[in-house]
């Protein structure tokens, strides 16, 4: 275990040149499918991180602000109940949310250690030296990875608690199955009796508000859903014509969850140039690039126990419209 430095920052890469792999793997699978899809992690080059930003300020988005409201009233109750000294977060991005819980972490003197881990490099570095020159006495282990598969990684704990994040809904990215897997995975990498998964989940509500935060009125996420198009034609020398795709959002009521999907609006044959692959596209036929489930109590409850995790508590903005949760091993 390497010792803590304040203000010491340490990232590791494990995304290196052959993890377009990763891309082309899922570019071969999703667009030979029967149903078309894309995993969402694709979304994420510099201009998706971008858009993403933007999307969190759009009136329509209401999940950041939502959490963003539970973590403004109840930081200093999670870091009281946890008295975590170090904090995971996967799938990080710009940290702009969890800055609040590690101010707490600060203002109650336990903080040590941030451990970021996102697929989008520039964002671990420039957070963590953000992080770092903002709250003196931080150390920070960045992780450019894949949560799916670089779990592995994490660093062990240090002495004190830890809580490992998981926010902004994204675990209502993965299907079902893959779900309670991945929070298993995530439970391996806390020590029962001592540490803590803060959990953020979107929950399930009026279908045409969740409708309208998919589809806001200027069409960001529209550039959002069609930039992963951008990222395929970039790495993977394809030559979609991006413009072609029409975004489509909708709940769907049985599964509670929400789909992105890109529709093509004509006929057409894309050539993905690096895996000597052409795809056909039928008029109208569409490529599902997100699914977000929205959670009822009982989802999520069911969710966690299968992981071998105990819900603790559940935090709700005033409108009712997000989750946080702590849980601990069972
Ligand atoms: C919806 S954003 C949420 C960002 C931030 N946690 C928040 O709550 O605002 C998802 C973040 O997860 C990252 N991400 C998506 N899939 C990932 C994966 N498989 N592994 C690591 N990071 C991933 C993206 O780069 C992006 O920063």
């Amino acid at each position: 275990m390497e010792p803590l430095t304040a203000g010491a920052i340490v990232v590791d890469c494990l995304l290196g040149p052959g993890d377009e792999r990763s891309l082309a793997d899922d570019v071969l699978d999703g667009l030979t499918r029967p149903l078309k899809e894309l995993p969402p992690k694709h979304f994420y080059d510099a201009r998706g991180a971008e858009l993403f930003d933007q999307i969190c300020e759009l009136p329509e988005y209401y999940p950041t602000r939502a959490e963003r409201a539970i973590l403004l009233e109840h930081s200093d109750g999670i870091v009281e109940r946890t008295g975590a000294a170090e904090l995971v977060e996967l799938g990080s991005g710009t940290a702009a949310k969890t800055r609040l819980l590690l101010h707490a972490m600060a203002k109650a003197g336990h903080l040590r250690r941030y451990v970021p881990l996102d697929v989008t490099e520039a964002m671990v570095r420039e957070t963590a030296e953000q992080l770092v020159e903002e709250l003196p006495g931080l150390s920070v282990h960045g992780i450019v990875g894949d949560f799916e598969r670089h779990l592995a990684h994490v660093p062990p704990a240090h002495d004190g608690p830890r809580i490992v994040a998981f926010l902004g809904g994204t675990i209502g990215n993965f299907p079902p199955g893959s779900r309670r897997r991945f929070l298993r995975a995530i439970a391996r990498l806390l020590r029962p009796g001592r540490d803590w998964l803060l959990l953020g989940t979107d929950l399930v509500k009026d279908p045409a508000v969740i409708e309208a935060a998919y589809d806001d009125a200027p069409g960001v996420t529209a550039e959002f859903n069609r930039n992963v198009l951008e990222v395929v034609n970039r790495e993977l020398d394809a030559d979609f014509d991006v413009e072609a795709f029409e975004h489509v959002a909708f709940f769907d009521r049985e599964r509670e969850w929400i789909e992105m999907r890109l529709r093509a609006s004509r006929r057409m044959r894309v050539r993905v140039g690096a895996l000597g692959l052409d795809v056909d596209f039928a008029p109208r036929e569409e490529l599902r690039t997100e699914i977000s489930a929205k959670f009822s109590p009982e989802r999520l409850r069911g969710d966690l126990a299968a992981a071998g995790l105990d819900l603790r508590e559940v935090l709700t903005d005033p409108d009712d419209l997000f989750a946080l949760s702590l849980s601990t091993p069972a």
